[in-house]
């Protein structure tokens, strides 16, 4: 095709839009385009979904009236085995989003060496301004939607932003119903008697605390005393929060989507998590509240953004006191401000190791509901603890080696292996 022809169509889908999060992992792509050799050839793979699917999801609302929603699933590479990757509910879920949200799961996935690809799903709609039997429709006929594409060996679920075992109860059973048999191994993150596992409520923020923890000891950065704040309040930062308080450290600030709650002698995670859960952090007694914005000036020594895409932006870069940033959430740091953290000298453990911990377990209890045999928490903890911690180990040792950065050199690593997978299977055809 000539340029000119080209450019008569509009705008692929898969094209980048600055700053967005699909634009963002683009250009983290392009980063790691010139350590792969000769694999380089297969990098176009990385650049596009596998697979997209964008479904209607009609329900009839408690008021009687139908109402349509967006509901997405994504998988973006399956090389390396079956797709893996959560169900966001948001109300600004859109294909762009939950395409670079599987992205960032193929790479998370063999980042750790996991034997999945990276999927993503998401219906648009908030949540919170549904019944429970709105929400358990909702989840019902999507799942149903999307079961074409889903299965234990296929492409496996989970939680993530607002949703959470319930939600993945619902999905087994609906995916269950339609094949006419108990399918426990479709989604992972489901309530314990369901054949879920022990420790995954918690894996996420407990494998931001295992990745922070080798990174402060490689920084000679004392845990005993440390300042941190979080932004995001629920599974994963409320997580990560109360591992830290428990090895000495001080969480200072904390923000979620209602406000920011700020205590320099270290605010009580429980007492925090139980405002969070009920009006949201600021209405706890135990801090004072500060605006939006001075959340990112607080003197602290670990950041964890625990929220949402897009939060580290270059001029929060400039301004942030951190001396490490624990990526909690996917996404969280545009590519400028990468590069402004590192210049200042600040360490960045990124989101494809430092969240692996969820996958890691959704690993495990894939394996157990495999097996119908179930592990312990203490080999469950026990087990993430050695993966992550020999996974960053690696990542570390490619980083010193072609002087990058850990972001550059966790997708070096990932990158080797899925492209690999790609060439020693061929194209098919
Ligand atoms: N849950 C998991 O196992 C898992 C695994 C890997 C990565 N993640 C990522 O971690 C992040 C958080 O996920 P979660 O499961 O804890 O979600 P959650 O729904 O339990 O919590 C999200 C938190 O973010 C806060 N928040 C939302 N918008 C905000 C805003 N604009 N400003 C400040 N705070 C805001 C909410 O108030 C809430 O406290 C997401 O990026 C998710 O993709 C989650």
């Amino acid at each position: 095709m000539t340029e000119s022809t080209e450019h008569s169509y509009s705008l692929s889908y898969a094209s980048r839009a600055a700053d967005s999060a699909w634009g963002t992992y683009l250009s983290q792509v392009d980063r790691v385009a010139p350590y792969l050799g000769k694999l380089g050839r297969w990098t176009e793979t990385l650049k596009r979904p596998k697979r997209t699917l964008i479904v209607d999801i009609p329900v009839e609302m408690d008021d009687g009236s139908v109402r349509h929603f967006e509901g997405f699933r994504v998988q973006h590479n399956l090389s390396r085995g079956p797709g893996k990757g959560g169900v966001r509910y948001h109300p600004a879920v859109c294909l762009e989003e939950v395409m670079a949200l599987a992205a960032w799961m193929t790479v998370k996935t063999a980042a750790v060496n996991l034997p999945f690809g990276g999927a993503k799903g998401g219906i648009r709609v908030d949540p919170a301004l549904l019944s429970r039997s709105e929400l358990e429709k909702i989840t019902r006929r999507y799942t149903s939607e999307i079961g074409i594409i889903i299965g234990p060996q296929q492409d496996i679920p989970a939680p993530d932003v607002n949703t959470n075992a319930q939600i993945m109860a619902w999905m087994m059973d609906t995916y269950s119903m339609n094949v006419g048999a108990t399918a426990t191994g479709v989604v992972t993150g489901k309530p314990v008697e369901l054949g879920g596992s022990l420790g995954r409520v918690t894996a996420t923020g407990r494998g931001v605390f295992v990745t922070g923890r080798e990174a402060a000891g490689r920084i000679g950065l004392k845990l005993e005393g440390a300042r941190v704040a979080v932004q995001g309040f629920g599974n994963v930062g409320s997580t990560a929060a109360k591992l830290f308080a428990d090895a000495g450290a001080k969480i200072v600030a904390v923000q979620d989507s209602k406000g920011t709650l700020f205590k320099e002698s270290g605010l009580d995670v429980a007492k925090v998590k139980a405002a969070h859960d009920s009006r949201g952090v600021h209405t706890c007694a135990d801090g004072e509240c500060l605006d939006k914005e001075q959340f990112w000036d607080v003197a602290c020594d670990i950041l964890i953004p625990a929220a949402l895409e897009a939060q580290i932006t270059p001029e929060r870069a400039k301004r942030t006191r951190a001396k490490l940033v624990l990526e909690g959430a996917n996404g969280p740091t545009l590519a400028g401000a990468d590069d402004i953290l590192a210049d200042r000298g600040i360490l960045v453990v990124p989101d494809v190791i430092c969240n692996a911990g969820g996958v890691t377990v959704s690993y495990f209890e894939w394996v157990q509901d495999f097996s119908s045999f179930f592990w312990t928490d203490a080999e469950i903890d026990a087990r993430l603890d050695t993966i992550l911690t020999d996974a960053l180990r690696k990542i570390w040792s490619e980083a010193d080696r072609h002087a990058i950065s850990l972001r550059t050199a966790a997708f070096v690593v990932a990158c080797e292996r899925i492209l690999k997978a790609r060439q020693e299977r061929g194209l098919y055809p």
